[in-house]
């Protein structure tokens, strides 16, 4: 479970990146995180992924206060989580399966384990076929499923995507969000931060609304303008 207890985040110059957050989210949950420009969605995220440390409150995922954690163990929290952004970030001399497999070279999984398991994720995600391709080569939407089939490689607990379908047209979102759905289904909790309102109504999933910081609505399985 993750439960956020009164936290707030805030940069210099006195911006607010969020403010007084309680939250929480059982295992195996799909959540949405909404909200305009500049709202707090990415700052929400990146509390998540401990890439920030919050001025005040706690966040606790699985019994672990992870504003508490000490450097060494930050890499520990990541190994059980898997993180997408909206720009891929694919190193572009890998294949697509050189790109997911490094994902486990990194964390000194044996060469056996990464022999069965990148060619599951890659099956997951649809694109067993493009395993030999470089990033230039296929479109952004496999791109995406790529980056996607890097992040779940490692069985996380845990996905937290900011804006994954930014950069793509409408179907291509649709197949990116089915696999984030399938994952999900497989037990997987996952975050999805996002302003394109068609994938949120689509989906019908709980949505968390936040406005300058502060969660504003939470509803279950709703569209994005729906009360709770
Ligand atoms: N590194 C930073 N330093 C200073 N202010 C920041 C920093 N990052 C974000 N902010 C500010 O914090 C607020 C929340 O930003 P955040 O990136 O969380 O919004 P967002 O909801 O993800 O927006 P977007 O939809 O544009 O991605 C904004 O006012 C933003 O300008
Ligand atoms: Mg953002």
């Amino acid at each position: 479970m993750i439960e956020l207890q009164d936290v707030t985040k805030v940069y210099e110059g006195d911006v607010t990146g969020v403010e007084h957050i309680n939250l929480k989210i059982e295992d195996g949950e799909f959540v949405f995180i909404v909200g305009e420009s500049g709202s707090g969605k990415s700052t929400l995220l990146k509390l998540l992924m401990r890439e920030l440390v919050p001025d005040e409150g706690s966040i606790i995922i699985d019994g672990q206060d992870i504003t508490k954690l000490r450097r060494g163990k930050v890499a520990e929290l990541r190994r059980n989580m898997g993180i997408v952004f909206q720009d891929y970030r694919l190193l572009s001399s890998r294949t697509v399966y050189e790109n997911v497999a490094f994902a486990l070279e990194v964390i000194e999984v044996p060469p056996k384990k990464i022999q069965r398991s990148v060619p599951a994720a890659l099956n997951l995600v649809g694109l067993a076929h493009k395993a030999k391709s470089l990033p230039n080569g296929i479109s952004g939407g496999e791109q995406q499923r790529t980056a996607i089939a890097r992040a779940i490689v490692n069985n996380p607990h845990l996905v937290l995507a900011d804006e994954p379908t930014g950069n793509l047209d409408p179907r291509n979102s649709e197949e990116i969000m089915d696999v984030l759905d399938a994952i999900n289904r497989r037990g997987t909790t996952v975050i999805v931060a996002t302003h394109d309102r068609d994938i949120v109504d689509e989906m019908q999933k709980r949505v968390i609304h936040i406005e300058n910081g502060c969660i504003v609505r939470d509803s279950e399985e709703g569209g994005y303008d729906d009360e709770d």
